[in-house]
């Protein structure tokens, strides 16, 4: 097993979370709300996140895939979804970390052909410096440097998603 620098505890990111959800939560209080998990990475965060919005509200997931080791092929994937029809619906995609922003792009993209109501992103992690298009989370939980990460739903190869924390991994 390769070393993990602890990062981001459970603690911290479990408060960010709920800072986040106050804000979506008023945010949506009169939308109609649909949730869009990325998988696999969105996982965990999306779980805490949910269970702190007390709102009516729909949930659906996709799955795109684009990673292979530390570095993007560039190339990201639709695999699976959304199944629900988003019409006229305030869609508000999930994802673990928001990094060259291909992967949302791409998802925003293929999502706002649905013709949404509105269509917004909420990220745990952003790594701004690494951004190959222009593209801003409503909603970013931390910061970071760009480093790469694993712990609470992030992988490398499959690998460390069930970390409850996140770390920095080291060769
Ligand atoms: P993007 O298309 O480059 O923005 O990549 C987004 C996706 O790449 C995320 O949903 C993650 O699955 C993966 N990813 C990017 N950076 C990291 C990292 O540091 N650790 C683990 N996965 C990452
Ligand atoms: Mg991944």
């Amino acid at each position: 097993m390769q070393d993990i620098h602890p990062y981001l505890s459970a603690a911290r990111i479990q408060e960010r979370i709920e800072e986040l959800a106050v804000r979506i939560t008023t945010d949506y209080r009169d939308k109609d709300l649909c949730l869009v998990a990325v998988l696999n990475g969105a996982l965990m965060f999306t779980a805490d996140l949910v269970r702190l919005l007390p709102l009516r509200m729909q949930m659906d997931f996709i799955k795109i895939s684009s990673y292979q080791g530390t570095s993007s092929n560039g190339a990201p994937k639709c695999l699976h979804g959304p199944a629900l029809n988003l019409t006229g619906k305030d869609v508000l995609v999930v994802d673990d970390i928001l990094d060259t922003g291909l992967t949302l792009t791409k998802i925003l993209d293929m999502l706002g052909r649905q013709n949404p109501s509105s269509l917004r992103t909420c990220v745990l992690l952003d790594k701004p410096e690494r951004r190959r298009v222009e593209l801003r989370a409503d909603y970013a939980g931390f910061g970071i440097e760009d480093q790469f990460v694993v712990g609470y739903g992030l992988d490398y190869n499959e690998q460390y998603r069930n970390l409850p924390y996140i770390g920095i991994l080291k060769p």
